[in-house]
């Protein structure tokens, strides 16, 4: 099943936040200083892919002027709502993460936050992601990964395979977040990202957020 965001895109955020009870803010405010650390270069070019509304383009408005920051994204309905939301951010291009309509070289820092799992093609993404970074350039990406089968995690377990969909069921008939639990239960772990990410990248960071990995944030360098 194809994730319906255009259905959803008016209300997005607002499931995010009850969803999350508010915290992918500050998942996304965590990717942005991690990847900031020795600060921004002036003139270095940002990414933003699957940037949906553009939340994490937008974090890089305080860092760096809006002509650096780069969104795009192959569902208009959500980068209208971005547009909208973020009239200072002005770059924004339809299309998706498997080719990426930029030159080798081009920006100095990537993120893709909760986009991986709906990329068609994963590997060719990142062919891509390193394909348009710069040589030492850095890779930011925040994603949902299968819960580890520990006792710890079980409120967490029940929360994802009812709550969920109860909050889905309530905003959007359901289909967008049967969508998002059964696609992020059958994902893949953070340590086989970092493996499919090895060719091009050195992980530098890896950082659960929740129930130990549920949302795991990645660090990396390209090669
Ligand atoms: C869960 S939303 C994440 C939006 C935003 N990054 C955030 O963190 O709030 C996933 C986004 O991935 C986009 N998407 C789906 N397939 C894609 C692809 N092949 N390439 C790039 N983006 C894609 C969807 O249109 C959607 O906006």
């Amino acid at each position: 099943m194809k994730p319906p965001f255009s259905e959803i895109a008016d209300r997005y955020n607002l499931i995010n936040d009850c969803m999350s009870l508010g915290l992918h803010r500050r998942w996304k405010r965590c990717l942005v200083e991690a990847l900031s650390t020795n600060g921004l270069k002036t003139d270095g070019k940002i990414l933003d892919v699957a940037s949906g509304t553009g939340d994490v383009a937008s974090l890089f408005l305080t860092k760096t002027p809006a002509s650096n920051i780069f969104a795009i994204d192959p569902c208009k309905e959500m980068m209208n709502e971005g547009k909208r939301k973020y009239p200072r951010l002005t770059q924004w291009y339809e299309g998706e993460a498997e080719a990426l309509p930029f030159p080798e070289n081009y920006f100095s820092i990537l993120t893709c936050t909760f986009g991986i799992r709906n990329f068609k093609d994963r590997k060719l993404a990142f062919k891509e992601f390193s394909r348009t970074l710069v040589s030492g350039g850095k890779l930011g990406i925040l994603e949902i990964h299968p819960i580890p089968h520990k006792w710890q995690f079980i409120p967490f377990q029940l929360f994802w395979k009812y709550g969920v969909p109860f909050w889905g069921r309530l905003f959007s008939r359901g289909r967008a977040y049967h969508y998002l639990r059964d696609t992020a239960a059958q994902f893949i772990s953070p340590e086989v990202m970092i493996e499919e990410l090895q060719p091009y990248f050195d992980v530098q960071q890896k950082k659960a957020l929740i129930a130990g990995g549920l949302v795991t944030l990645l660090i990396a360098n390209k090669r």
